[in-house]
C-alpha cells in the first residue's frame, strides 16, 4: 500500500488567505495524490468532485493503469503476457491472492472451484419463475444475492471467507449458463467435473441432454482470453460500487450483486451489447457508418459512438489492441464471415482519422470488438454482459477482499455541496396554491 511520503507536502490558499499544508501520497509507479482526510477538519472545506474524475478513493496493490500510455498490469503482470500465456482460473488466483500460484495451489484451487460449481436444487425453482424475455443480468444480480440466503454463514464477518470466494467464481459460472438456458426454454445442464472452468461453461451453455458435445479448443482458448482481459480494472463503476457495498459490513454476495447491477449500464459494461446492436443498426440502413459518425459528432438523437472512449483511457485501450488482433483469428478459425466486423473496422478507420474523436482522445475500448467474438462463439447478445462479469469477477472479489483485510477501511460517505432552499416554514396544504 502506498503511504504518505514524510518529506512532500502540497499547500493550499483558501479565499481567506489561511493555508493549508497537506500530506503527498506517493504509489508505487511514482503516482502522486494529495491527502485531504483531515481537511475539512482543519479547514471547513470539502473538495467537490463530479464524476470522481480526480479523486482516488483508495490506495490499491492489485491492479496498476495508465491511461496515457495505455498500460494494464494485474499485480504488476502486463495484460498481453497474462492473455498469451495464462489462463482464467491461473489469473483469478493472482488478482485474489496477490501471486501467481505454484504448480499445486494451481491445482488445488482448480479442483475447489470444480467441487463447488454446483447450487443448490431449490435454485432451480427461481429460474422457472423468470419470465423467458428477463434479461440475463436481471437473473444473474438476483441469484447471486440469493446465494446469500443459502450460505448464511456469509453474514457473519469472522466466517471463512475463501469458501464463500470459490462459491462464487464456481457458481456464478452455473448461474450465468443456467440463465442463459432458461431463456430459450432448453433443459439446464449440470456441470461437469472432468471438464476445466472455462470448458465447462461452454458445456453447460450448449450442451443438450439429447446428444454428445465436445468443447471446441478455439472457443475454450478464446473465452480464457476474453474473461482474463475483462478481469481487472481497478477503481471503476462496478468495482467502486462493489467497494461501496462492502464497506458497510454487507456479505460478499450482496456487494459482488451489486457490481453486477452497476456493470449492467450502457455507459459500463452493458456498452458491449450496446455496440452490436449499433453495428446491426448501422447495417439494417445501409451499413453507412459515415452518416451515423456524422449524427455522434453533431450530438444529434444524443448519440454516441458505442464502444469508444474511456475515462481513464486517452490513448488506445491495450485490451481492444488485444481483441481486435483476436477478433480477426477467431473469426478465421471459426471459419465465421460476419458483416458486422467490416462494419466496425469501417467505423474505427473513419473515427481515428476525425478530429472529433481525437481531439477528444476516443479509441476503442474493450467493448469495440469483444461483441463481435462472443457472437461468433454463438453467445447472445443480451449474454454479452454477463459474460463480462463472469470475467470481472475476480477483480471485484480481490477488492473486496482487499478492503475488508485492510484496518483503514471506513465506511464509503461521499460528502456534498448542498443547493437546495434555505430553511423555510411549513405551509399547511389549505394555504397553497
Ligand atoms: N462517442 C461520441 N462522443 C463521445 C464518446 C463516444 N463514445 N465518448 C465521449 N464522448 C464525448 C462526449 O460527448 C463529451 O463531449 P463534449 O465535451 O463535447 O460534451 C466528451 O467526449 C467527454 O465525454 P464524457 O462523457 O464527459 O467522458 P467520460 O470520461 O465521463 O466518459 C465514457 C467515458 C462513459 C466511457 C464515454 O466515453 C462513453 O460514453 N463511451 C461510450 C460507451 C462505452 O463504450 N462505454 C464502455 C466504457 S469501457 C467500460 O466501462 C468497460
Amino acid at each position: 500500500m502506498a503511504g504518505s511520503d514524510q518529506k512532500l507536502t502540497a499547500k493550499l490558499v483558501l479565499p481567506d488567505s489561511k493555508e493549508a499544508t497537506l500530506p503527498v501520497v506517493v504509489g508505487t509507479e511514482d503516482e502522486h495524490a494529495i491527502d485531504i482526510r483531515n481537511l475539512r477538519q482543519e479547514t471547513g472545506f470539502i473538495t467537490l468532485d463530479n464524476g470522481y474524475m480526480n479523486t482516488g478513493s483508495t490506495a490499491s496493490a492489485i491492479t496498476y493503469l495508465d491511461g496515457e500510455q495505455g498500460i494494464l498490469r494485474y499485480r504488476g503482470y502486463p495484460i498481453e503476457e497474462l492473455a498469451e500465456k495464462s489462463n482464467f482460473v491461473e489469473t483469478s488466483y493472482l488478482l485474489i491472492k496477490g501471486e501467481l500460484p505454484t504448480p499445486a495451489e494451481r491445482e488445488s484451487f482448480g479442483r475447489m472451484l470444480t467441487r463447488h460449481s454446483l447450487i443448490h436444487e431449490d435454485m432451480h425453482q427461481f429460474f422457472a419463475g423468470y419470465p423467458p424475455t428477463s434479461h440475463p443480468m436481471a437473473v444473474l444480480s438476483a441469484m447471486v444475492t440469493s446465494l446469500s440466503a443459502y450460505y448464511p454463514d456469509s453474514m457473519d464477518r469472522n466466517s471463512d471467507v475463501s469458501i464463500h470466494i470459490t462459491r462464487l467464481l464456481s457458481k456464478v459460472r452455473t448461474i450465468a449458463a443456467f440463465a442463459y438456458k432458461k431463456s430459450i426454454g432448453q433443459p439446464l445442464m449440470y456441470p461437469k467435473n472432468s471438464l476445466r472452468y472455462c470448458a465447462n461453461f461452454l458445456h453447460m451453455m450448449f450442451a443438450v441432454p439429447s446428444e454428445d458435445y465436445n468443447v471446441n479448443p478455439i472457443l475454450e482458448k478464446a473465452l480464457n482470453q476474453l474473461l482474463i482481459l475483462h478481469a481487472d480494472h481497478e477503481q471503476n463503476c462496478s468495482t467502486s460500487t462493489v467497494r461501496m457495498i462492502g464497506s458497510s459490513g454487507a456479505n460478499l454476495y450482496a456487494a459482488i450483486a451489486g457490481g453486477i447491477l452497476a456493470l449492467w449500464g450502457p455507459l459500463h459494461g452493458g456498452a458491449n451489447q450496446a455496440v452490436i446492436e449499433m453495428l446491426e443498426e448501422i447495417r439494417t440502413s445501409g451499413g453507412d457508418g459515415k452518416q451515423f459518425i456524422d449524427d455522434v459528432k453533431n450530438k444529434r438523437g444524443n448519440r454516441r459512438l458505442m464502444g469508444f472512449g474511456h475515462r481513464v483511457y486517452k490513448n488506445y485501450d491495450p485490451r481492444a489492441k488485444i481483441l481486435k488482433k483476436m477478433c480477426d483469428e477467431v473469426l478465421q478459425h471459426l471459419g465465421v464471415r460476419d458483416p458486422l466486423l467490416d462494419i466496425a473496422k469501417q467505423m474505427e478507420e473513419i473515427a481515428l482519422k476525425d478530429d472529433y474523436f481525437v481531439s477528444k482522445k476516443l479509441y476503442p475500448n474493450v467493448d469495440f470488438y469483444s461483441g463481435i467474438i462472443y457472437r461468433a462463439m454463438g453467445i447472445p447478445t443480451n449474454m454479452f454482459t454477463v459474460m463480462f462479469a463472469l470475467g470481472r469477477l475476480p477483480g471485484w472479489i480481490a477488492h473486496w477482499k482487499e478492503m475488508v483485510e485492510d484496518p483503514q477501511t471506513k465506511i464509503g460517505r461521499p460528502r456534498q455541496i448542498y443547493t437546495g432552499p434555505r430553511q423555510r416554514k411549513y405551509v399547511p396544504i389549505d394555504s397553497r396554491g
